[in-house]
Protein backbone atom coordinates (compact mmCIF):
# COMPACT_ATOMS: atom_id res chain seq x y z
CA UNK A 1 0.00 0.00 0.00
CA UNK A 2 1.49 3.44 -0.75
CA UNK A 3 1.49 6.31 1.70
CA UNK A 4 -1.31 8.29 1.83
CA UNK A 5 -2.08 11.38 0.03
CA UNK A 6 -3.19 13.84 2.78
CA UNK A 7 -1.52 17.42 1.35
CA UNK A 8 -2.44 19.20 -1.31
CA UNK A 9 -0.92 22.52 -3.32
CA UNK A 10 -2.42 24.90 -4.86
CA UNK A 11 -0.63 27.64 -6.97
CA UNK A 12 -2.69 30.25 -7.20
CA UNK A 13 -0.04 33.09 -7.75
CA UNK A 14 -0.84 33.89 -11.11
CA UNK A 15 -1.51 36.79 -12.83
CA UNK A 16 -4.13 35.23 -14.66
CA UNK A 17 -3.41 37.92 -18.09
CA UNK A 18 -5.73 35.97 -20.26
CA UNK A 19 -8.73 37.02 -18.79
CA UNK A 20 -8.43 40.31 -18.69
CA UNK A 21 -9.88 42.80 -17.65
CA UNK A 22 -11.80 40.70 -15.27
CA UNK A 23 -8.47 39.35 -13.59
CA UNK A 24 -6.97 43.38 -12.85
CA UNK A 25 -8.20 43.50 -9.06
CA UNK A 26 -10.23 39.97 -8.78
CA UNK A 27 -7.42 36.54 -8.80
CA UNK A 28 -8.40 34.56 -11.53
CA UNK A 29 -9.25 31.60 -9.38
CA UNK A 30 -12.24 33.76 -7.61
CA UNK A 31 -13.72 33.43 -11.02
CA UNK A 32 -17.28 31.48 -10.65
CA UNK A 33 -18.41 28.63 -12.54
CA UNK A 34 -22.45 29.02 -12.00
CA UNK A 35 -21.92 30.04 -8.53
CA UNK A 36 -18.84 28.88 -6.74
CA UNK A 37 -15.14 29.95 -7.39
CA UNK A 38 -12.65 27.88 -9.41
CA UNK A 39 -10.76 27.69 -6.21
CA UNK A 40 -13.46 26.37 -4.05
CA UNK A 41 -14.03 23.18 -7.01
CA UNK A 42 -10.12 22.54 -6.59
CA UNK A 43 -10.77 22.28 -3.00
CA UNK A 44 -13.73 20.22 -2.98
CA UNK A 45 -11.87 17.93 -5.33
CA UNK A 46 -9.07 17.27 -2.90
CA UNK A 47 -11.47 16.77 -0.01
CA UNK A 48 -13.18 14.34 -2.33
CA UNK A 49 -9.69 12.37 -3.15
CA UNK A 50 -9.47 12.39 0.88
CA UNK A 51 -6.82 15.38 1.30
CA UNK A 52 -6.65 16.83 4.86
CA UNK A 53 -4.62 19.82 4.71
CA UNK A 54 -4.36 22.26 2.26
CA UNK A 55 -1.86 24.93 0.97
CA UNK A 56 -2.05 27.88 -0.95
CA UNK A 57 0.76 29.62 -2.43
CA UNK A 58 -0.40 32.92 -3.23
CA UNK A 59 0.95 36.42 -4.41
CA UNK A 60 0.19 39.94 -4.48
CA UNK A 61 -3.52 40.96 -4.62
CA UNK A 62 -4.96 37.24 -3.49
CA UNK A 63 -5.72 37.73 0.23
CA UNK A 64 -9.32 37.48 -0.86
CA UNK A 65 -8.78 33.78 -1.60
CA UNK A 66 -8.27 33.61 2.34
CA UNK A 67 -11.11 35.60 3.11
CA UNK A 68 -13.15 33.30 1.13
CA UNK A 69 -11.67 30.00 3.02
CA UNK A 70 -12.84 31.63 6.54
CA UNK A 71 -15.42 32.07 8.63
CA UNK A 72 -17.61 35.11 8.42
CA UNK A 73 -19.51 35.70 11.40
CA UNK A 74 -21.64 38.98 9.93
CA UNK A 75 -22.63 37.10 7.01
CA UNK A 76 -23.43 33.93 8.74
CA UNK A 77 -25.89 35.86 11.62
CA UNK A 78 -27.41 37.31 8.93
CA UNK A 79 -28.26 34.32 7.88
CA UNK A 80 -28.82 32.90 11.10
CA UNK A 81 -31.66 35.88 11.30
CA UNK A 82 -33.46 34.61 8.05
CA UNK A 83 -33.41 31.50 8.19
CA UNK A 84 -31.56 30.38 5.49
CA UNK A 85 -30.13 27.29 6.88
CA UNK A 86 -29.41 25.00 4.18
CA UNK A 87 -26.78 28.35 2.79
CA UNK A 88 -25.78 29.04 6.05
CA UNK A 89 -24.63 25.06 5.95
CA UNK A 90 -23.31 24.90 2.96
CA UNK A 91 -21.09 27.91 3.84
CA UNK A 92 -19.75 26.35 6.67
CA UNK A 93 -19.24 23.10 5.53
CA UNK A 94 -16.93 24.89 3.09
CA UNK A 95 -13.86 26.28 5.45
CA UNK A 96 -11.53 24.05 5.79
CA UNK A 97 -10.89 23.01 9.38
CA UNK A 98 -9.01 25.26 11.69
CA UNK A 99 -5.16 24.20 11.65
CA UNK A 100 -5.62 22.20 8.39
CA UNK A 101 -4.89 25.70 5.60
CA UNK A 102 -2.04 27.43 5.38
CA UNK A 103 -1.17 30.28 2.66
CA UNK A 104 2.42 30.97 1.43
CA UNK A 105 3.37 33.79 -0.52
CA UNK A 106 5.53 33.61 -3.75
CA UNK A 107 7.29 36.77 -4.00
CA UNK A 108 8.02 36.67 -7.38
CA UNK A 109 6.30 35.38 -10.37
CA UNK A 110 8.84 32.90 -10.94
CA UNK A 111 6.71 30.15 -12.86
CA UNK A 112 4.62 27.13 -11.67
CA UNK A 113 8.08 25.29 -10.82
CA UNK A 114 8.88 27.67 -8.24
CA UNK A 115 5.23 28.21 -7.11
CA UNK A 116 5.22 24.18 -5.96
CA UNK A 117 9.04 25.00 -4.84
CA UNK A 118 7.76 27.53 -2.29
CA UNK A 119 5.43 24.80 -0.40
CA UNK A 120 8.20 22.60 0.55
CA UNK A 121 8.70 23.44 4.05
CA UNK A 122 4.78 23.06 4.10
CA UNK A 123 4.28 19.64 2.36
CA UNK A 124 7.88 17.98 4.55
CA UNK A 125 8.36 14.53 3.46
CA UNK A 126 5.31 13.04 1.96
CA UNK A 127 3.81 12.65 -1.44
CA UNK A 128 1.08 15.19 -2.24
CA UNK A 129 -1.28 16.70 -4.94
CA UNK A 130 -1.25 19.24 -6.97
CA UNK A 131 -4.30 21.14 -8.56
CA UNK A 132 -4.20 24.07 -11.04
CA UNK A 133 -7.86 25.42 -10.00
CA UNK A 134 -8.24 26.80 -13.76
CA UNK A 135 -7.99 23.41 -15.01
CA UNK A 136 -11.77 22.56 -13.96
CA UNK A 137 -13.07 18.95 -14.44
CA UNK A 138 -16.36 17.53 -14.69
CA UNK A 139 -16.17 14.04 -13.82
CA UNK A 140 -18.28 10.89 -12.15
CA UNK A 141 -15.50 10.53 -9.97
CA UNK A 142 -13.70 13.61 -9.28
CA UNK A 143 -10.29 13.56 -11.12
CA UNK A 144 -7.79 13.33 -8.10
CA UNK A 145 -9.65 10.61 -6.45
CA UNK A 146 -9.30 8.72 -10.02
CA UNK A 147 -5.46 9.99 -9.83
CA UNK A 148 -5.61 8.58 -5.59
CA UNK A 149 -7.09 5.44 -6.73
CA UNK A 150 -4.26 4.33 -9.61
CA UNK A 151 -1.80 5.30 -7.52
CA UNK A 152 -3.07 2.99 -4.76
CA UNK A 153 -3.15 -0.07 -7.26
CA UNK A 154 0.54 1.08 -8.64
CA UNK A 155 2.00 1.09 -4.87
CA UNK A 156 2.37 4.39 -5.05
CA UNK A 157 4.91 6.77 -7.48
CA UNK A 158 4.68 10.01 -9.40
CA UNK A 159 1.55 10.72 -11.08
CA UNK A 160 -0.33 13.72 -13.98
CA UNK A 161 -3.59 14.34 -15.24
CA UNK A 162 -3.49 13.11 -19.18
CA UNK A 163 -5.64 14.32 -22.19
CA UNK A 164 -5.43 14.50 -25.61
CA UNK A 165 -5.79 17.60 -27.31
CA UNK A 166 -5.53 19.06 -30.47
CA UNK A 167 -1.87 18.79 -32.47
CA UNK A 168 -1.61 22.12 -33.06
CA UNK A 169 -2.55 23.08 -29.38
CA UNK A 170 0.24 21.29 -28.13
CA UNK A 171 2.43 24.72 -27.49
CA UNK A 172 0.15 25.80 -24.60
CA UNK A 173 0.55 22.42 -22.66
CA UNK A 174 3.62 20.21 -20.87
CA UNK A 175 3.56 17.26 -23.48
CA UNK A 176 4.34 13.53 -22.43
CA UNK A 177 5.62 10.86 -24.64
CA UNK A 178 3.86 7.86 -24.17
CA UNK A 179 5.68 4.13 -23.32
CA UNK A 180 3.65 1.07 -22.39
CA UNK A 181 -0.40 1.46 -21.36
CA UNK A 182 -2.66 0.03 -19.44
CA UNK A 183 -6.18 0.79 -17.72
CA UNK A 184 -5.69 4.41 -18.89
CA UNK A 185 -2.32 4.58 -17.22
CA UNK A 186 0.72 5.65 -19.47
CA UNK A 187 3.87 5.14 -18.70
CA UNK A 188 5.78 8.39 -19.20
CA UNK A 189 9.17 7.95 -20.70
CA UNK A 190 9.92 12.25 -21.66
CA UNK A 191 8.32 15.52 -20.74
CA UNK A 192 8.38 18.78 -22.28
CA UNK A 193 6.69 21.67 -21.94
CA UNK A 194 5.03 23.77 -24.55
CA UNK A 195 6.68 22.35 -27.47
CA UNK A 196 5.99 23.51 -31.32
CA UNK A 197 3.50 20.90 -32.62
CA UNK A 198 6.31 20.12 -35.16
CA UNK A 199 8.70 19.21 -32.12
CA UNK A 200 5.85 17.65 -29.82
CA UNK A 201 6.19 13.83 -28.91
CA UNK A 202 2.78 13.11 -28.74
CA UNK A 203 -0.70 14.85 -28.41
CA UNK A 204 -0.72 13.81 -24.52
CA UNK A 205 -0.84 17.17 -22.69
CA UNK A 206 -0.64 17.23 -19.60
CA UNK A 207 -3.67 18.95 -17.43
CA UNK A 208 -2.94 20.47 -13.70
CA UNK A 209 -3.73 17.43 -11.52
CA UNK A 210 -0.08 15.98 -10.04
CA UNK A 211 0.59 13.44 -6.90
CA UNK A 212 4.12 13.89 -6.68
CA UNK A 213 6.90 12.32 -4.26
CA UNK A 214 8.79 14.73 -1.74
CA UNK A 215 12.17 14.15 -3.97
CA UNK A 216 10.84 16.75 -6.80
CA UNK A 217 11.53 19.39 -3.96
CA UNK A 218 15.01 19.06 -4.76
CA UNK A 219 15.10 19.33 -7.86
CA UNK A 220 13.23 22.40 -8.31
CA UNK A 221 15.82 24.02 -5.50
CA UNK A 222 18.16 23.76 -8.62
CA UNK A 223 16.26 24.14 -11.55
CA UNK A 224 17.08 26.72 -14.45
CA UNK A 225 14.88 28.59 -16.09
CA UNK A 226 12.88 27.11 -18.92
CA UNK A 227 10.22 27.95 -21.60
CA UNK A 228 8.76 31.52 -21.22
CA UNK A 229 11.85 32.43 -19.06
CA UNK A 230 9.97 30.76 -16.24
CA UNK A 231 11.04 27.95 -13.54
CA UNK A 232 8.82 24.43 -15.02
CA UNK A 233 7.17 21.90 -13.04
CA UNK A 234 7.66 20.05 -15.93
CA UNK A 235 11.06 20.35 -16.94
CA UNK A 236 11.69 19.17 -12.64
CA UNK A 237 9.23 16.28 -13.49
CA UNK A 238 11.33 15.39 -16.91
CA UNK A 239 14.58 15.01 -14.75
CA UNK A 240 12.65 12.76 -12.45
CA UNK A 241 11.33 10.25 -14.89
CA UNK A 242 13.76 6.84 -15.13
CA UNK A 243 14.48 7.26 -11.13
CA UNK A 244 11.23 6.84 -10.06
CA UNK A 245 7.65 5.37 -11.21
CA UNK A 246 5.75 7.80 -13.17
CA UNK A 247 2.74 7.64 -14.88
CA UNK A 248 0.09 9.76 -17.01
CA UNK A 249 -3.72 9.13 -16.17
CA UNK A 250 -6.17 9.47 -18.99
CA UNK A 251 -9.37 10.46 -16.66
CA UNK A 252 -12.74 10.23 -17.27
CA UNK A 253 -14.41 13.42 -17.21
CA UNK A 254 -14.64 16.54 -19.23
CA UNK A 255 -12.04 19.43 -18.49
CA UNK A 256 -12.22 23.09 -19.27
CA UNK A 257 -9.54 25.61 -19.39
CA UNK A 258 -11.09 28.45 -17.17
CA UNK A 259 -8.21 30.76 -17.44
CA UNK A 260 -9.44 31.26 -21.34
CA UNK A 261 -12.42 33.07 -22.07
CA UNK A 262 -14.01 30.75 -24.10
CA UNK A 263 -13.36 27.58 -22.05
CA UNK A 264 -14.99 29.52 -18.79
CA UNK A 265 -18.13 30.18 -20.78
CA UNK A 266 -18.24 26.55 -21.81
CA UNK A 267 -17.78 25.43 -18.41
CA UNK A 268 -20.15 27.62 -17.01
CA UNK A 269 -23.04 26.33 -18.96
CA UNK A 270 -21.58 22.84 -18.82
CA UNK A 271 -21.93 22.67 -15.01
CA UNK A 272 -25.34 24.45 -15.11
CA UNK A 273 -26.60 21.82 -17.15
CA UNK A 274 -25.62 19.41 -14.56
CA UNK A 275 -27.25 21.12 -11.94
CA UNK A 276 -31.14 19.60 -11.48
CA UNK A 277 -32.11 22.91 -10.42
CA UNK A 278 -31.21 25.00 -13.41
CA UNK A 279 -31.05 22.69 -16.02
CA UNK A 280 -34.26 22.77 -17.58
CA UNK A 281 -34.25 26.47 -17.82
CA UNK A 282 -30.66 26.63 -19.48
CA UNK A 283 -31.32 23.93 -21.82
CA UNK A 284 -34.27 26.22 -23.06
CA UNK A 285 -32.39 29.25 -23.62
CA UNK A 286 -29.26 27.58 -24.54
CA UNK A 287 -31.23 25.87 -27.77
CA UNK A 288 -32.91 29.34 -28.23
CA UNK A 289 -29.99 31.81 -28.30
CA UNK A 290 -28.04 29.06 -30.74
CA UNK A 291 -31.46 29.17 -32.78
CA UNK A 292 -31.30 33.35 -32.51
CA UNK A 293 -28.14 33.49 -33.95
C1 LIG B 1 0.72 24.60 -16.75
C2 LIG B 1 1.83 23.58 -16.93
C3 LIG B 1 1.60 22.76 -18.20
C4 LIG B 1 0.22 22.13 -18.17
C5 LIG B 1 -0.86 23.21 -17.95
C6 LIG B 1 -2.22 22.57 -17.77
O1 LIG B 1 0.83 25.56 -17.77
O2 LIG B 1 3.08 24.24 -16.97
O3 LIG B 1 2.57 21.76 -18.30
O4 LIG B 1 -0.03 21.44 -19.38
O5 LIG B 1 -0.56 23.99 -16.78
O6 LIG B 1 -3.20 23.54 -17.66
P1 LIG B 1 0.08 27.00 -17.70
O7 LIG B 1 -1.30 26.76 -18.23
O8 LIG B 1 0.09 27.43 -16.29
O9 LIG B 1 0.88 27.89 -18.60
Amino acid sequence: MSQKVRKAVFPVGGLGTRFLPATKAMPKEMLPVVDKPLIQYAVEEARDAGIEEFYFVTGRGKTIIEDHFDRSYELESVLIEREKNALLAELQASVPKAGTVAYIRQQEPLGLGHAVWCAKRLVGNEPFAVILADDLILAETPCLKQMVTARDKMGGGNMLAAMEVLPQHTSRYGILSPGGEQDNLIEITALVEKPDPADAPSNLAVIGRYILEPEIFNLLENQSRGAGNEIQLTDALSAILGTSPFYGLKFDGTRYDCGDKIGFLEANIAFALHRADMQDDVKTFVTKIAQDA
